[in-house]
């Protein structure tokens, strides 16, 4: 890795990450975190890398490299556990608040980035334990929501204390557990999987938040009459989608409430006439519904 041309430019990169590193110390925290965050990811590969050799100024270079990325490291998971500490002491909505702000500008474009990595240092979720059941063919399959899409839920949905937030299929329960931390509403995640209600469940217990219930159950038997905003990424498609619509459509009829939605089912839910666009429907962001009048 570290000879020849090739090497050498690599060299390069490495020695100018190295004098980032250096400089990291002068940004102000979140920077400094976003900024730790992408360097680790960059350098993660060399550092597993067993079968690394090279000349002996190489080899130097390398295990510098590999002394600040350990530091690096130790000094990311100290700063997650300071974020926990703030939220187990109930400074819940100020703690994230500057990486809800630092997403605005980079609303566009899709997948996991540095702002997952984050989230899953704060929470630091235990692995599912037990059997995953089979779903049947209309489920769909865990998959998280990006927690870019989760901070711009947060921000575009002005939740309040008289709010109760449900997200219809939760996973692992990231978008109710950030929801809990970032607002004052009232959160529940329903999920069909035993395994990943647990884990949600020991994850708000850790943290000690008291406005977020995890219920294990299929979302087309949930009780929907207390829910005042209802998440949906993508649960599931066909007839259970089709289900579920219909008693939210019920709900709607006799009070406000508001639907958002991630991923594909927005193009369904868009089309349900009882519904109008808060805003603009992006397919790639979080779409917004409320009754139409
Ligand atoms: C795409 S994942 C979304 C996870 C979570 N909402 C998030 O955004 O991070 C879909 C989840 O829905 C769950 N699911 C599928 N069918 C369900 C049903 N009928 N009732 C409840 N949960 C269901 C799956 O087990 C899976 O965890």
């Amino acid at each position: 890795l570290f000879s020849g041309k090739k090497g050498k430019a690599m060299d390069n990169k490495l020695q100018s990450l190295i004098a980032e590193m250096e400089q990291l110390y002068q940004w102000d925290p979140p920077t400094q975190l976003r900024n730790s965050i992408e360097i680790l990811d960059y350098l993660e590969p060399y550092i597993c890398d067993s079968q690394i050799q090279g000349d002996d100024a190489s080899g130097e270079l390398y295990n510098m490299i590999r002394t600040s990325y350990q530091d690096l490291l130790a000094s990311t998971q100290r700063h997650y556990q300071f974020l926990r500490r703030q939220i187990q002491l109930g400074g819940k909505s100020s703690c994230l608040a500057p990486w809800i702000s630092i997403h605005q500008d980079e609303i566009s474009g899709e997948g996991y980035d540095y702002l997952d990595v984050l989230v899953n240092g704060i929470f630091q979720f235990t692995s599912p334990d037990g059997k995953i059941v089979e779903l049947t063919e209309e489920m769909v399959s865990y998959q998280p929501t990006p927690a870019r899409r989760i901070f711009e839920l947060i921000s575009r949905i002005s939740l309040t204390e008289h709010d109760i937030f449900v997200d219809l299929g939760s996973g692992m329960g990231h978008v109710p557990l950030l929801v809990a931390i970032c607002t004052e509403a009232n959160c529940i995640g329903i999920e069909l999987e035993k395994a990943y209600v647990d884990c949600a469940r020991l994850c708000a217990r850790g943290l000690n938040l008291a406005n977020v219930t995890f219920i294990q159950q299929d979302a087309r038997s949930a009780d929907f009459s207390q829910g005042t905003v209802f998440y949906l990424y993508t649960p599931f498609t066909g007839a259970i989608l089709r289900d579920v619509l219909d008693s939210l459509r019920d709900e709607a009829s006799r009070r406000e409430i508001r639907i958002c939605t991630y991923g594909p089912c927005t193009t369904t839910v868009a089309k349900e006439h009882w519904l109008e666009a808060i805003d603009p429907v992006e397919l790639d962001q979080i779409a917004l519904f409320h009754r139409r009048n």
